[in-house]
Formats: structure tokens, C-alpha cells, sequence
């Protein structure tokens, strides 16, 4: 082997975390004026996994959950802190962040990504939160 996998995945890991810092900073901090206020879920228990990992990684979360469901019909995952839940966009994601409006779409709108999921999945917009 001439590269050593490893080292190179982790350095791209650690460029990714440093060119998405600020935003991440800002969102967190609510440092930057125009930082979107998300609507938490209430009553629910928390997240699937702990916060800091959602908002980096849901998005590769949410493709490893498709694959698990639609090619192996594995459909129950366990949470971070022992809960069972369904892999399901709507009937967990949606179930727990039940405003999408005043959460999802806030926070992509603020950073500028379109998810197309909506055009096939159902999601309350500015439902009970
Ligand atoms: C059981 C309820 C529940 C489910 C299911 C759930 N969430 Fe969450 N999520 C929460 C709660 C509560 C928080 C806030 C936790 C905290 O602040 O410690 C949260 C936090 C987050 C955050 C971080 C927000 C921030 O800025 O801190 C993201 C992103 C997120 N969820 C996305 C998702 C996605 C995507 C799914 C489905 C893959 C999902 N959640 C499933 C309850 C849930
Ligand atoms: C704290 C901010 C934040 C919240 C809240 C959030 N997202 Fe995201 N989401 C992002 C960012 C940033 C990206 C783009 C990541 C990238 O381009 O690598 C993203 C990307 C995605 C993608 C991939 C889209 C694409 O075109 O690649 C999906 C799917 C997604 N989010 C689903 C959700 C869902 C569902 C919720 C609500 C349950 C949610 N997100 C809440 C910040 C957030
Ligand atoms: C062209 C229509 C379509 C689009 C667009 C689409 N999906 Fe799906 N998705 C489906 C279908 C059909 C299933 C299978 C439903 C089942 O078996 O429960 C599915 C299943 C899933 C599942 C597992 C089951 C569930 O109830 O959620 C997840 C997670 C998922 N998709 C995530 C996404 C995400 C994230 C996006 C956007 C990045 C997306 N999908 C875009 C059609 C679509």
C-alpha cells in the first residue's frame, strides 16, 4: 500500500470539519444575527444519536437508514441511549421534529441545501410543535 487509508480519511474528516466551522460555530452560538432559531422537540426524549453528531452527520445517518430499509427490510434501529426506533424519515425524524418548517427547513435554508426527499416523503409544514 502506498497511502495509508486511514490517515487520509481522517484528514479529510478533519478539512471537512474546518471549512464547515463557522457555520456550525454560528448556528451553535447563535453568534451570527441571522442564525436560524430551530424549534426543539419537547417530551420526546433526545435525539437519535447526541446532537453534535446530527448536525454533522444526519445526512449520511438518513442514506444509511434508506439502504438498511429499502435493500435488507431492517427496520429498527436502537438509539444512542438504548431507545428502539423505526429507520424512518417521516414516523421518527418528523414524528420527534414534528414542525419541519421551524426546524429542518430553517436550518437548510440558512445554509442553502435543498433536500428533494420532500417530492416523494409526506412531512407536516408548519404542524402542532
Ligand atoms: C425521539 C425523538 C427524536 C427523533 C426520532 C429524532 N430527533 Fe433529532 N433531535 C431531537 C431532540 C430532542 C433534539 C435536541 C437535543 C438536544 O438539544 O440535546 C434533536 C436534535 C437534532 C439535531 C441537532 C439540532 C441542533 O442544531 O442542535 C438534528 C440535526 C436532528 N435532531 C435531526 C434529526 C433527524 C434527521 C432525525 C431522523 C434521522 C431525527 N433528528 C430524529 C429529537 C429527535
Ligand atoms: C443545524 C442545521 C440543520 C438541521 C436542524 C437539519 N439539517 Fe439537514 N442538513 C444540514 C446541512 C448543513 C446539510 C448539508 C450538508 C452537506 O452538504 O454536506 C444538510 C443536508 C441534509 C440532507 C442531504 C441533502 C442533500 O441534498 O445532500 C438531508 C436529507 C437532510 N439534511 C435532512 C434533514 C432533516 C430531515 C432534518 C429535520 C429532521 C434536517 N436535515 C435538519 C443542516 C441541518
Ligand atoms: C422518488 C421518490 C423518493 C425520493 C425523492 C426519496 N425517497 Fe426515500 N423512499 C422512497 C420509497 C418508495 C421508500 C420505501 C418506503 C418503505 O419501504 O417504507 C423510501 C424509503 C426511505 C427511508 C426508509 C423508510 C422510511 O419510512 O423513511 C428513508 C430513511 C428514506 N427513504 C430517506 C430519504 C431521504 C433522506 C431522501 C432525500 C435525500 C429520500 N428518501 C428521497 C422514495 C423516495
Amino acid at each position: 500500500m502506498l497511502y495509508d487509508a486511514g490517515k487520509i480519511l481522517a484528514g479529510l474528516a478533519i478539512f471537512l470539519v474546518l471549512v464547515t466551522a463557522p457555520i456550525w460555530w454560528n448556528v451553535a452560538t447563535g453568534a451570527d444575527a441571522q442564525a436560524p432559531e430551530l424549534v426543539m422537540p419537547q417530551d420526546q426524549g433526545g435525539c437519535v444519536l447526541p446532537s453534535g453528531e446530527m448536525r454533522a452527520s444526519h445526512m449520511e445517518l438518513l442514506n444509511d437508514w434508506r439502504d438498511l430499509v429499502v435493500r435488507d427490510g431492517d427496520r429498527i434501529m436502537i438509539t444512542w441511549d438504548g431507545r428502539e426506533k423505526r429507520r424512518s424519515l417521516t414516523a421518527s425524524c418528523l414524528g420527534c421534529h414534528s414542525d419541519r418548517e421551524k426546524f429542518c427547513d430553517r436550518c437548510h435554508d440558512y445554509v442553502g441545501v435543498t433536500p428533494y426527499c420532500w417530492d416523494c416523503h409526506i412531512t407536516p409544514i408548519g404542524g402542532a410543535s
